[in-house]
């Protein structure tokens, strides 16, 4: 029974270009399914019965843009409690065909036991997929979706509001004037760091490490210098005046270092205290990734003694943080509750591709952004 909207691609030569063509896949989604939905409409004219399979939405608030078009061709369901409850997710993911991931819980054994043998097609609905025990997934065999590229743009803007605000101080300025310490009678009060001319080193240089750069360009910095176990391809290399170069150089040289990496066993708790050793004094860190890449005891002490001038993080171990962390109580780190992607479109785009995800593995069809 064919479902999905899309062509087969049985032959490996397409499915590297639809890896090459996939940007314009997911921007072809978008265009195409919200206004008009006319492939999805003949996809279904193409079945047999109304709604074939089952799907599980397992978050109450996943955008209306992924659950329309999942229910043009899937009974759904969905879990209501928020937070989220896993019993009602364990009771309701049983004999799914499908599932709409739309929370960061662990996805692992216990969820796919409980879902049962017939389930064929999950999508997450986030770039990152560390809650995920893809091991456990691809043994079954069950193709998994996730939504990295629409959420670029959204995140690389925190990520430069993030390397100022930590840069500049705001934090440290904002608590002045709460606390009645507004001492501008100083000449070198509250002094940061110049964007212009610096060098930003990038730890990860994927979608999303290209799209801070491309924005901070517009800043007049002096140069890109980034880590990854692959170069990137010389035209985007020459475009963004980035430069490979190893862990200890980049650490060494930048001025504000991004970390803009998967969380890996290769990546977690990298930057630690031998790495903020390495880092230039007035050197800015940002996470914009996962937390667990910073060892967080290591980074307080680096930025308590002023090993480091700041940190601009949207991400934190654990999540969400304690109000009481020792890392809330300094002055020169701007802290976010991880809402990188947190916008009203790209939330809905997310959504839209998950579904599509869900859609073409359900259809036995390769999935517009699959995770492995
Ligand atoms: C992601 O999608 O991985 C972002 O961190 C937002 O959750």
């Amino acid at each position: 029974m064919r479902l999905s909207c899309w062509p087969s691609l049985s032959s490996s030569r397409m499915a590297v270009k639809l890896n090459l063509l996939l940007p314009l896949f997911c921007c072809v989604a978008l265009l195409v399914t919200p206004n008009d939905g006319s492939l999805l409409r003949s996809s279904r004219n193409r079945t047999m019965s109304a709604k074939p399979f089952k799907v599980l939405i397992t978050h109450p608030e996943v955008p209306q843009s992924g659950i329309d078009l999942l229910k043009e061709n899937c009974e759904l369901v969905q879990v209501q409690s928020l937070p989220p409850s896993r019993a009602e997710l364990l009771q309701k993911i049983k004999g799914v065909d499908g599932v709409f991931w739309g929370g960061h819980d662990a996805l692992n054994a216990e969820v796919l036991d409980a879902a049962g043998p017939q389930l064929k097609s999950i999508s997450t609905m986030s770039a990152g997929i560390d809650y995920v025990d893809l091991e456990e997934v691809k043994r079954r065999k069950i193709p998994l979706g996730h939504t990295p590229t629409v959420l670029n743009t959204a995140v690389a803007d925190l990520a430069v509001g993030l390397l100022i605000a930590a840069g500049r101080r705001f934090h440290e300025a904002r608590r002045k004037i709460d606390t009645d310490n507004w001492e501008n009678y100083h000449l070198n009060w509250l002094l940061g760091q110049d964007v212009r001319d610096s060098v930003i080193g990038f730890f990860g240089f994927g979608g999303i490490g290209q799209a801070i750069a491309k924005r901070l360009s517009g800043f007049d910095i002096d140069q890109v210098l980034y880590t990854t176990r692959r170069r990137i391809d010389r035209e985007t290399e020459k475009e963004l005046n980035a430069k490979k170069v190893e862990f200890d150089e980049l650490l060494a040289k930048s001025d504000f270092v991004v970390i803009a990496s998967p969380l890996t066993p290769a990546t977690q708790g990298i930057f630690n205290a031998t790495a903020f050793n390495k880092m230039k004094k007035t050197a800015v860190l940002v996470n914009i990734a996962r937390g667990k890449i910073v060892n967080q005891d290591d980074l307080y002490e680096a930025l308590k003694s002023n090993r480091i001038f700041a940190a601009g993080l949207d991400v934190v171990d654990p999540e969400p943080l304690p109000p009481n962390n020792k890392l809330l109580a300094l002055d020169n780190v701007v802290i976010l509750p991880h809402i990188g992607s947190a916008t009203t479109r790209t939330r809905s785009d997310m959504a839209t591709i998950a579904a599509h995800n869900v859609l073409r593995g359900l259809a036995g069809e390769r999935m517009l952004s699959p995770a492995y």
